[in-house]
């Protein structure tokens, strides 16, 4: 599978989904977000990839936002295209995807790049990244997500002040505010991404799936996510990852998922 402005390779259960625009810092345009939406779609369906990974082309950016120069004519109806096309296309994707995905946040996370990696399960950032949401500096706001998930994430507060300031958060502060979950030297962001999705794959893919649905019915709105869980965590006995997890540990042996 080929793409004109991502790699893509799966090695081992985890699929990496490399950004490649690094002259332009990664900015999703329009085709970015379609190969995006195509490379993860395939990678959801394969069943050799387990896990998925988002990282950035280069060393400077993960990504830095949409891309300005292709949006910075549109009219309200194509900025609601836009909008559409990113939370549907790529953000909810990633969000209700049925593997884990990780964002390899590797330089700076702006705009669009931050919604992007929010809507990712886990964010591993490295010690040079810088996140923001600059959005109101061009006289617009956040269109893929980012005013609903960065305050889940870290608050409403903490998101009012990002949002409304604009201002960058080093990887350290994004620690500390909970906006990711490790930071690490530029060297070992994709050895600790692996190393991450190796202890998942471990782990029933299926029991990983329902985990997904049951967090996420969290903050989705009309859904009472503790029905949710129940319904989730009942269905799972009626798989064959259930009872090998179960045989495993009552006969002291390591399990091995059929559904892996
Ligand atoms: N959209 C389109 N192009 C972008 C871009 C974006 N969001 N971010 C960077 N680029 C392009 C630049 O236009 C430049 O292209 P050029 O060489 O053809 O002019 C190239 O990427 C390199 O960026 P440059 O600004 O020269 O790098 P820098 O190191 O001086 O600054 C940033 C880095 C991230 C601070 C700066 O690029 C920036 O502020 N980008 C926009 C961030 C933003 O507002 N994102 C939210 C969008 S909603």
């Amino acid at each position: 599978m080929t793409f004109d402005n991502l790699l893509y390779q799966t090695v081992q259960g985890i699929s990496i989904i490399t950004i490649n625009r690094p002259d332009k810092l990664n900015a999703l345009n329009y085709d970015t977000v379609m190969d995006l939406n195509r490379a993860i779609s395939a990678a959801q369906k394969d069943p050799d990839c387990k896990v998925i990974i988002i990282t950035g082309s280069g060393d400077k950016a993960f990504v830095a936002g949409a891309d300005i120069k292709e949006f910075s004519n549109f009219t309200v109806a194509q900025a609601r295209g836009l909008a559409q096309r990113g939370h549907t296309e790529l953000c909810d994707l990633i969000e209700h995807s049925n593997k884990p995905v990780i964002a390899a946040i590797n330089g700076f996370c702006l705009g669009g790049g931050l919604e992007l990696a929010m809507a990712c399960h886990i964010r591993v950032a490295s010690s040079n990244a810088k996140m923001a949401l600059p959005e109101v500096s061009l006289g617009v706001i956040p269109g893929y997500g980012g005013t609903q998930r960065l305050p889940q994430l870290v608050g409403k507060g903490r998101a009012f002040e990002m949002i409304m300031t604009g201002g960058m958060v080093d990887a350290q502060k994004a620690l500390s505010m909970g906006l990711v979950n490790h930071v690490v030297e530029q060297e070992g962001l994709i050895l600790l991404c692996h190393s991450i999705a190796e202890k998942m794959m471990g782990n029933s893919s299926l029991a990983i799936t329902a985990a997904i649905k049951a967090i996420n019915a969290n903050s989705q709105d009309g859904v009472n996510g503790y029905q949710v869980e129940m319904d989730e965590f009942s269905q799972c006995f009626d798989t064959e990852d259930f009872k090998e997890g179960t045989n495993a540990f009552i006969n002291k042996r390591r399990a091995n998922f059929p559904g892996r």
